[in-house]
């Protein structure tokens, strides 16, 4: 390869792609949502052991808005949070990296009759937000996926899609546990996503642990402080699990 091809090959690819050092938040890592057949399992699979109208209605109680409020659900996968949001809210905007999980939700937002979410193929990193700034954020079960940098790279970018004073509810896996007992707590944690989500929670938490990024308690209040977020509630959950509700700091 000459060192003109390279250069032209990499600036091409640059434009398709943004910036050649950035990570690749498209390509998929640990548990794969890019086939069509997974979204619809995931889907399927979740609603035996969740209840997404619940956990939307209490994190819709948590934002405390109103009816004319714009939010934003960063890795929305088939529609959790988004699709049963929307009746609450004038706007929902609905993203992922994964065409298949935004294909799956936007298929459930079609026969809910549901005119008012917006779907866009996008991610922490890449999403660049082109309509008026948002009331609030949600995400859930997402961050993780990101190396702690990129984290704290997509904080930033989301703290830049809110209004001033704007709200980030944030729910993941998060390690809260004592970390000399890690190997105990992992055990813990396997055991118990095995019992909580049926016979996948083995091999889905064994792979979460192996090949996802979930941190630490005080990495990921650090983020968010460094991000722009004032730190309203935290809730830790069995060592494993935490939801952070936030404020936009300089409102
Ligand atoms: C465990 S699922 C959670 C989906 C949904 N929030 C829910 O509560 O069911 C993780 C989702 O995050 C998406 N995802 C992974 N990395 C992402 C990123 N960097 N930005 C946005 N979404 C991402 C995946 O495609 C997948 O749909």
């Amino acid at each position: 390869m000459d060192i003109e091809f390279y250069r032209h090959y990499s600036n091409a690819l640059e434009a398709a792609q943004g910036p050649a050092w950035r990570y690749n938040e498209m390509k998929p890592r640990g548990f794969n949502y890019s086939s069509f057949i997974l979204a619809r399992v995931y889907d399927t699979y979740h609603q035996m052991f969740r209840d997404y109208r619940w956990e939307t209605e209490a994190i819709v109680t948590r934002l405390g808005l109103d009816a004319s409020a714009t939010v934003l659900d960063m890795g929305c996968g088939t529609g959790a949070f988004a699709i049963h949001a929307a009746p609450f809210y004038d706007t929902v905007h609905a993203v992922d990296v994964s065409k298949a999980m935004l294909g799956r939700a936007r298929r459930k937002a079609r026969k809910a009759g549901l005119t008012n979410v917006q779907f866009h193929h996008g991610g922490f990193l890449t999403y660049e937000h082109n309509a008026g700034p948002v009331d609030a954020v949600c995400t859930s079960v997402v961050l993780h996926h990101l190396p702690d940098f990129w984290k704290l790279v997509g904080l930033q970018r989301l703290a830049a899609m809110l209004k001033p004073g704007g709200r980030l509810y944030l729910f993941d896996v998060v390690f809260s546990f004592d970390i000399a007992q890690y190997e105990s707590c992992f055990e813990r944690f396997i055991r118990t996503m095995s019992v909580q989500i049926g016979p996948n929670g083995q091999a889905e938490s064994q792979t979460h642990l192996r090949d996802e990024y979930s941190t630490c308690d005080w990495i990921m209040e650090g983020l968010l402080e460094r991000a722009g977020f004032a730190i309203d509630s935290t809730d830790y959950r069995d060592g494993f699990l935490a939801a952070y509700l936030c404020t936009k700091k300089g409102a």
